[in-house]
């Protein structure tokens, strides 16, 4: 098999059609099967399901960290497999939990892996909408502030944030968010989720969340379970009918209203 080298030269769109995808990881054990949807450059797609439904697998299908097993998928109407690996790599940023950071300074950790000039406005301008940039000023040492073990320890949203500025700079076309929000109060959420916004804006976004919260909005919602799509749709449709959707709605409802409950007699006392 010859290497793959597709690289349109205009860039690329985003838009993103899965067709009867399966997925294994081993022989005969399906993690994904036979998914498909599709979805419209710059939209957004959410997925929910609970953990080893097959989420993180599919998502890592889009730069071919692994390759379909059966089916195919398309980017723009061109077979995923004739992309250059590294190309689709270049044109999809990836936000995770909790990123990875280097032992050096804030301002190379922003810039890691943006493969072009940028300035020190441009930069800041990606900080700044990405809720962090006060936060850096903060430092004795402002951007050139050390992180890692010689440096600061930069708490999980503050991480996440600077990974979203990262992102920013590199401005790739296609974004996946895996569980950005999980591991963060409830505040830094209300930041994060705004910094979020931001960077979605104009890129086809997979985003896997489990509070529905996150994922409302979304242009198509894609429900999993053991690796199939059980339900799909926009959010108000999928609390019409019944359904994991739903259920989920409900229990989380319940438990924010407990929350709210307990917050307000907090309040009172
Ligand atoms: N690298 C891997 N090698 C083998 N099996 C894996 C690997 N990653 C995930 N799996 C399995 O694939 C299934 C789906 O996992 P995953 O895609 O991580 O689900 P989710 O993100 O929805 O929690 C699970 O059964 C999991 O154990
Ligand atoms: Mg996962």
């Amino acid at each position: 098999m010859t290497a793959a080298t597709y690289q349109p030269e205009d860039g690329i769109k985003g838009q993103i059609c899965f067709d009867q995808v399966s997925f294994a990881y081993e022989k005969d054990y399906l993690v994904l099967d036979d998914v498909s949807f599709s979805c419209e450059a710059g939209k957004v797609v959410a997925l929910l399901g609970s953990t080893g439904s097959g989420k993180t697998s599919l998502v890592n299908l889009l730069p071919r960290f692994y390759d379909v097993t059966s089916g195919q998928i398309l980017l723009d109407g061109v077979n995923l497999n004739e992309y250059s690996r590294e190309f689709l790599r270049s044109q999809i940023g990836i936000v995770e939990q909790e990123p990875f950071l280097f032992s050096c300074s804030i301002q190379d950790n922003i810039t890691y892996g943006v493969h072009r000039e940028v300035s020190q406005e441009e930069i800041e301008e990606a900080a700044r909408e990405a809720a962090i940039h006060e936060v850096i000023l903060g430092f004795k040492n402002g951007y050139d502030t050390l992180v890692g073990e010689r440096g600061v320890t930069l708490s999980g949203g503050q991480k996440q944030r600077l990974a979203i500025a990262r992102t920013l700079l590199i401005n790739p076309r296609i974004l996946i968010l895996d569980d950005s929000t999980s591991s963060v109060d409830m505040e830094t959420e209300v930041q994060i989720r705004a910094a979020l916004d931001s960077l979605m804006t104009n890129r086809t976004t997979f985003i896997i969340a489990h509070r529905i919260q996150s994922i409302m909005n979304a242009d198509l919602i894609l429900v999993f379970d053991k690796g199939k799509i059980v339900q799909t749709g926009e959010h108000e449709a999928l609390l019409n009918q019944d359904g994991i959707y739903k259920d989920i709605y409900d229990i989380q409802a319940r438990i924010d209203s407990a929350l709210q409950e307990e917050i307000d007699r907090v309040d009172t006392i």
